[in-house]
């Protein structure tokens, strides 16, 4: 088997606790070099993963290292600049989640990868989450989608802003519900919305009725400081009801069946590790898996320009 030579930036949480644990576990990854521009995390993490090659200039890295694909996991303010010098060294690139502070950049990311052949992925984990999968599965084996409902809500009053304001909750975060909204629906053909600041300096609850091309109807709804962190979805076709929560359960019911269907989500993802059952593990499986079977990953740059369009929409659809 080949295996797949990555460069890894970033040296933080998201690298720490899911994306490196789950690439050390791949038989065809080579780690083969870090970079961080923070001595003291770079060489704890390098201890951690037994990553030989440490470096504090990521172009140095990848002259000296020539990585087939780069993980590039650094906040979203810092990364465009990063992202282009790889994707024009023909590296392939995968990103967290929000691609860019803006839809210009992620299109012109997406521009840089076309134009340079490159594979590239946001992790847009809740699309790998396998009960999701298991769930969409059985809806649409009843027709087609009819309805959806994306929630995310979260109790952070009094929270600074993101990064210090260099970017907004729907892009950077709530940006997962909105992602998850396309996957359920498809593409958005109207949109209305309500955005609104409560209790803070910022935008911080983000709601929408979408009618999505293929005549699905969808609803958001989002905010910020209400009473605890809830990330739920709703599914529905002909005779059949997905109330879906990735950290617990989902609850499917069927026409004609007096009790519901009721999935674990650790049971579906066949473990108790939240890296596996909320999609991290998978997501990262996928990324190598195209790379080795060379094509476009299911939440490439080019897919992600469309969410970070529909994020624009909500903007600009207020009621
Ligand atoms: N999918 C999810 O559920 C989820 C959850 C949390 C965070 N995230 C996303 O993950 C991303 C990373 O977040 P994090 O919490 O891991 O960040 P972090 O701040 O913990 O780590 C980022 C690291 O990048 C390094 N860095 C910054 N610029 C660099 C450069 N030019 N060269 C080398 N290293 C550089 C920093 O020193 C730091 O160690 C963010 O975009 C965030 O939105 C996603």
């Amino acid at each position: 088997m080949k295996k797949v030579r990555v460069g890894l930036i970033g040296a933080g949480g998201m690298a720490n606790r899911v994306h490196y644990p789950s690439l050390a576990e791949f038989a065809d990854v080579e780690m083969a070099a870090l970079c961080d521009l923070d001595e003291k995390k770079l060489r704890a993490t390098a201890d951690k993963f037994h990553v030989e090659r440490a470096y504090t200039d990521y172009k140095k890295m990848l002259a000296e290292v020539d990585p087939e694909a780069v993980y590039i996991l650094m906040p979203p303010h810092h990364l465009f600049d990063l992202v282009i010098e790889c994707l024009n060294q023909k590296r392939h690139v995968f990103i967290e989640k929000p691609p860019g502070v803006t839809r210009e950049q992620t299109r012109n990311m997406a521009l840089a990868a076309e134009k340079n052949g490159c594979l590239t992925m946001v992790g847009f984990n809740r699309r790998y989450i396998p009960l999701i999968r298991e769930a969409r599965r059985r809806v649409d084996e009843c027709g087609p989608m009819l309805q959806c409902v994306s929630t995310f809500y979260k109790s952070s009053l009094g929270a600074r802003p993101y990064f210090g304001g260099a970017i907004d909750v729907l892009t950077c975060d709530a940006v997962h519900a909105v992602d998850m909204l396309r996957y359920m629906g498809g593409e958005p053909a109207r949109v209305a919305s309500d955005v609104r600041s409560l209790h803070a300096a910022y935008d911080n609850s983000f709601n929408a009725l979408i009618r999505f091309e293929s005549g699905c109807a969808g609803v958001l709804l989002t905010n910020w400081v209400v009473g605890r962190r809830v990330h739920t979805f709703e599914m529905h076709a002909k005779g059949i009801s997905a109330f879906i929560d990735g950290d617990d359960k989902a609850i499917i019911h069927q026409s004609g069946q007096e009790d519901p269907l009721v999935l674990d989500t650790r049971a579906v993802a066949g473990s108790s590790d939240s890296r596996t059952y909320y999609g991290f593990a998978g997501e990262n499986r996928h990324f190598i898996d195209c790379i080795q079977e060379g094509h476009q990953p299911e939440t490439c740059f080019a897919d992600a320009v469309k969410t970070m369009e529909l994020v624009e929409r909500i903007y600009r659809s207020q009621i």
